[in-house]
């Protein structure tokens, strides 16, 4: 029999896992909280709101991200070619899971750079985690991540609670920041930092700032809990129960964005982490977000089909506008100025959104 790699079972772990258990977190996104003003007469042709944007040089159809999250086996490969015929066909952007398989044994690289191949002309990041340049990965393999896909920019991804509640999780993380830094400088493309869905504190996020990334993809909580996805790999019943702590975990997607507003002003944000559809990419965008990515509910439309994938995209982009347009809002740059309301939940009274 042929022996499976840990990295392998792992790709396969977390896709099953995703696809059939209620990894949700016990938190939600806080886009609750805010709503959009409607406005009854909004002098726009639905068919003319532009939601057109340019980024690191692509022009995007959308303001859409797929979300990074695969690669490394057949079935990834699947899911990354169907992900990014749609986002070719629409004109979205999208990530690719961690690397790390690819560039520790080459036979993978095609279940990554699969995406490049049918989407010539998307904005394609590539991923890797970023303690993993304290663990003997440095600009080389960052370098090579990126040439793999003829990526637009490097995504590094930073989970330590993932890596906490694991089985042999990478776990020094101390003295990130600075190598971070040095990849910033040294790679020549931009260079993107993001949680995996437990968001970005102030702290952080000044943090990053001063590291010089070109954008930070807050991932807050309110969808996919990775400590949830890790629960179910647990061997056993400690490892279960202490993985199960954390469903609560985290700083909301909503919060995340204001932190990263607040704490390194003029920062691009990319929004993710539980945006369930359009609606809550516009209020991401409102909010001061470039993009709004998602990760699972993609998954689970091209684990389906590329005619599932391909709906899903284009019920989200039709949910975007049909906001804006119910919004009074013609284009992308005006979403970013828009008036939301805050639904105050406790005294049913609604007041202008202050985040500045
Ligand atoms: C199956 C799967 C695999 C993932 N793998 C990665 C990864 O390799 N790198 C990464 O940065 N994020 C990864 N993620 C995290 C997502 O990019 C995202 O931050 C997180 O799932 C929250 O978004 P969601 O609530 O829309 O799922 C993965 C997500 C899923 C569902």
């Amino acid at each position: 029999m042929t022996k499976v790699s840990p990295i392998k079972l792992r790709k396969t772990d977390h896709i099953r896992i995703n696809l059939e258990q209620d990894v949700r977190s016990a938190k939600t996104t806080g886009f609750e909280r805010i709503e959009f003003i409607h406005q009854a007469l909004p002098e726009l042709n639905l068919e003319k709101v532009d939601l057109s944007l340019s980024l690191f040089g692509k022009k995007l159809s959308a303001p859409i991200l797929i979300s990074s999250m695969t690669g490394g086996t057949e079935e990834a490969k699947k899911i990354n070619r169907r992900l990014a015929q749609a986002a070719q066909e629409i004109g979205l952007a999208m990530g690719v899971g961690s690397q790390r398989a690819a560039l520790e044994n080459p036979v993978l690289i095609d279940t990554f750079s699969i995406a490049r191949k049918v989407a010539p002309d998307i904005l394609l990041f590539a991923n890797l985690g970023a303690v993993q340049l304290n663990y003997g990965f440095d600009i080389n393999q960052c370098r090579r991540a990126v040439d793999m896909l003829a990526a637009d920019a490097l995504i590094l991804h930073l989970n330590p609670l993932q890596e906490a509640v694991q089985a042999d999780g990478n776990i020094n993380f101390s003295g990130l920041a600075k190598k971070i830094e040095g990849i910033c400088r040294r790679l020549g493309k931009p260079v993107i930092v993001k949680e995996v869905g437990w968001g970005i504190s102030q702290r952080t996020a000044k943090l990053l700032a001063n590291c010089g990334v070109a954008a930070i993809d807050v991932a807050g909580a309110g969808g996919t809990s990775w400590s949830q996805v890790e629960m179910y790999r647990a061997a056993d019943d400690l490892a279960r129960d202490l993985a199960a702590t954390f469903i609560g975990w985290g700083i909301p997607t909503l919060d995340s964005i204001l932190n990263v507003r607040k704490a390194a002003p003029g920062m691009t944000i990319f929004a993710s982490g539980g945006l369930k559809d359009g609606l809550d990419i516009a209020k991401s965008i409102a909010l001061g977000a470039t993009l709004g990515g998602m990760a699972r509910k993609a998954l689970i439309a091209a684990a389906d089909s590329s005619k599932k994938t391909v709906e899903m995209l284009k019920l989200t982009e039709m949910q975007i506008r049909i906001t804006m347009f119910s919004s009074g809002i013609k284009n992308i740059r005006d979403l970013h100025k828009a008036e939301v309301n805050v639904a105050e939940i406790h005294n049913k009274t609604n007041q202008k959104m202050d985040y500045d």
